[in-house]
């Protein structure tokens, strides 16, 4: 039995498959390159390498951001279950592997439905059969997308008889720069429409030793992250980059308001994918990452211009994290 038939026995609903497609990453990384400051879309570190890395690195003691927000989310679930009132649908933006939104599904007053969309289909798959276990008779519509791009939303949320929740955890808002934001934000309104309420997760500003520290980790489970987008390149794409002779740079830049992550070229070198080749200096980078901070007033002002009502912020007591909700007027 495929992974598809498998879920299908636990309640979840026909797949909509947008996922991107081999010639769309290669598209990607070959205009990456060839930009005078070389760049790689950071959606591409999410293989499956990447994604047991990334679960990797949300256990490290320098990464605060995901026990800080589970601790926010369990604490404020209640508060948040108030706001979607009974029979509310959930629409999670990057769901991967669907491991926070239990912790709002178990306290909503009989949850409508939930759908997980994500780019990659074999993580949103095994995390809609996860929640799928967790609650038995609740309606999945799993959507295979890039939540950057326009999709229609199923049914089985747009018939909701409660309100429309939209959850966009873990501080990926950030991974957007400024204007980004404002345009996910304001699709995600259009796609939620009026009434409903979006609960985003949002890293806060803090000292630049923790920040530096937390994208920097003493393991180097971080640094093998950033790595492996090179791997990938060589596996999927043909490449062959020589993997030890890029180093990982991770730094807070204070005009931005952001974490950067680099690739840095050890030597001058020359790289080939596929037919193309590329040709780095020593010490070039390849920015691969940027994790933007904000303060409270400032992700409300963002939230404002694009449409919501902030109707509530939490954080934790050392003011790590927030989470927001967001009114759809
Ligand atoms: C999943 C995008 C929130 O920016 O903190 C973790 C990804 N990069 N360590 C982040 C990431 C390096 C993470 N987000």
């Amino acid at each position: 039995m495929n992974a598809q038939a498998a879920t299908a026995q636990l309640g979840v609903q026909q797949l909509q498959d947008l996922e991107p497609t081999l010639e769309e990453f290669e598209a990607a990384v070959v205009a990456g390159l060839s930009a005078t400051q070389k760049t790689l879309p950071c959606k591409f570190f999410y293989d499956a390498a990447g994604s047991v890395l990334f679960d990797r690195i949300c256990k490290l003691p320098e990464y605060y951001l995901t026990r800080t927000e589970l601790r926010i989310l369990d604490e404020q679930a209640p508060a948040i279950a108030a706001l979607l009132g009974p029979q509310a649908s959930l629409v999670e933006f990057g769901a991967g592997s669907a491991s926070k939104v239990g912790l709002i599904l178990s306290r909503l007053e009989q949850p409508f439905s939930y759908v997980p969309v994500d780019i990659s289909r074999k993580h949103l798959l095994a995390g809609a059969a996860g929640v799928a276990r967790a609650f038995p008779g609740l309606r999945i519509a799993p959507v295979c997308a890039d939540y950057t791009q326009n999709f229609a939303l199923p049914a089985a949320a747009s018939a909701a008889p409660g309100a429309l929740g939209g959850f966009f955890p873990g501080s990926t808002i950030g991974n957007f720069t400024h204007p980004e934001a404002a345009v996910f934000l304001a699709r995600t309104r259009e796609i939620l429409g009026p009434g409903a309420v979006m609960i985003v997760g949002v890293d806060l500003q803090k000292e630049e030793r923790v920040l530096n520290a937390a994208y920097d980790d003493a393991a180097g489970v971080t640094a093998e992250f950033n790595l492996n987008l090179l791997r990938r390149i060589n596996r999927e794409l043909g490449g062959n980059f020589r993997i030890g002779e890029f180093e990982h740079a991770a730094r807070w830049n204070e005009a931005e308001g952001r974490v950067e992550m680099h690739l840095v070229s050890r030597g001058a070198q020359s790289v080939r994918i596929g037919n193309a080749r590329f040709e780095f200096q020593a010490g070039e980078s390849i920015h691969t990452e940027n994790s933007y901070k904000y303060s409270i007033a400032s992700f409300q002002a963002l939230a404002s211009d694009a449409g919501y009502v902030p109707a509530a912020c939490w954080t934790d007591e050392r003011q790590l994290f927030s989470v927001h909700a967001l009114r759809v007027p």
